[in-house]
């Protein structure tokens, strides 16, 4: 196992009927800033019990927060903020509004003009406290210390990561899921999958208890996916689902291990430049990269194809393709397509998407680090 330090200081308060409990979370004389998304947290009630549980605290709202959080409208938020004079944030939606809302916190303290310098990688000395009421479990963003922001106009999507970005809080209402359509539900499977193999799907460190504990959130997402397609109003899966989620990256089950992160890196292209779905992106390299590293990977993904799958065989080549094949199956037993051409791109997309690797210089990918541009290309075309 290698040596690891863990720091999580968010305060997870999960169950129903709990948006309530903003009353005593919220300091008592903020003045708060509500960030929402499109319409879902208005038009489901979200927003009015988070104003009522409120009370009397100065509240402005802030909505239209993109799939996808958009650069330049956040930027709308941390001008809001100033011209309110507001010094707490409430994240209400999924990762998009979390992410965003991480970095409305950072940006509202960062002392250069040029606030896309975070996402650049220039370390932040300072950020507005936050707390989350989360609608959707995919991106464990909840729990987390990182952010993924859209350029639109630039054709780019980059992540940050700080410890100043740790939510307070989050209230996990599963209630709040019933409402989810399909396709949102099932990306967050495929989300929560992908975040687990990425950590876990590299080489044997030893770390039996983060193998353990990432083998057994599999086995949950392999349940609760299949049981939300045929029943999205089962309560217990989205409690399952909700809180697989969660730990599917909040630092818990990486300690010790080696990660890997390439499919993220190549998917996070996909949607900066053809705006596919996040889950949906991954869905599509992953099968890829695994495909391309089997050599290297073929141990995790035999024990994988053991403990999560229950292939049987003595053959560890023969697992390891079994369990790509599962993966694929079941990303595809839940409606979420992984080829490049369902989602109408061919051939002449790979070069793009290449150079936007090129443009953030991502040249060194995967816990080996040896996906270059090349290996990419490779990687994509294998998925045509
Ligand atoms: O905008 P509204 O109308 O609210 O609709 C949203 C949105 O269209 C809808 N939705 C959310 N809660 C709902 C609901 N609809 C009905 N009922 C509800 N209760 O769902 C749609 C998707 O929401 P979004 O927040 O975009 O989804 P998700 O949580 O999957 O977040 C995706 C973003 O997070 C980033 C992704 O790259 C992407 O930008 N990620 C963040 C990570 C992190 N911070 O650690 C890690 C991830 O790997 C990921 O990259
Ligand atoms: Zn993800």
């Amino acid at each position: 196992m290698l040596n690891f330090e863990f720091y999580n200081p968010t305060r997870i308060v999960f169950g129903e009927n709990t948006i309530q409990r903003l009353a005593d979370l919220v300091p008592a004389q903020a003045r708060v800033l509500v960030v929402y998304g499109g319409n879902s947290a208005k038009a489901f009630g979200t927003i009015d019990q988070v104003i009522q549980a409120l009370g009397s605290r100065e509240v402005v709202e802030f909505g239209g927060v993109e799939a996808n959080p958009e650069y330049t409208t956040l930027l709308k938020a941390v001008d809001l903020i100033k011209a309110k004079n507001l010094d707490y944030i409430l994240a209400v939606g999924g990762g998009s509004v979390i992410d965003g809302v991480k970095f409305i916190a950072a940006a509202n303290k960062f002392a250069e003009e040029d606030k896309w310098k975070i996402l650049e990688g220039t370390p932040l000395t300072q950020a507005l406290p936050f707390g989350v009421v989360l609608t959707i479990p995919a991106t464990g963003s909840e729990m987390n210390a990182g952010a993924v922001i859209s350029y639109r106009d630039r054709g780019l999507k980059r992540s940050f990561h700080s410890p100043l970005v740790f939510p307070q809080f989050s209230i996990m209402d599963p209630q709040k899921t019933l409402t989810l359509p399909e396709r949102q539900t099932m990306n967050g499977v495929v989300d929560s999958f992908v975040h687990i193999v990425e950590q876990y799907v590299t080489k044997d460190t030893g770390a039996s208890v983060s193998d353990e504990f990432a083998e057994g959130l599999l086995r949950v997402l392999l349940k609760v996916g299949p049981k939300l397609k045929a029943d999205p109003q089962c309560l217990p899966a989205r409690s399952d689902l909700m809180w697989a989620a969660t730990n599917a990256l909040n630092g818990l089950i990486r300690l010790g291990q080696v990660t890997d992160w390439s499919v993220h890196a190549i998917g996070h292209q996909l949607t900066a430049l053809y705006g596919i779905d996040h889950a949906r992106t991954l869905a599509i390299v992953l099968p890829g990269v695994w495909e391309y590293k089997l050599e290297a990977k073929q141990a995790k993904l035999a024990q994988m194809g053991r403990k999560v799958f229950a292939l049987e065989s003595n053959d560890e080549r023969e697992l390891a393709l079994a369990t790509i094949v599962k993966t694929e199956e079941f990303f595809h037993s839940l409606g979420v397509a992984t080829r490049l051409r369902d989602y109408n791109l061919g051939e002449n997309a790979i070069p793009e998407i290449v150079a936007n690797l090129e443009k953030i210089g991502a040249t060194n990918l995967g816990e080996d680090k040896d996906i270059d541009y090349v290996a990419s290309s490779k990687i994509l075309t294998s998925r045509l």
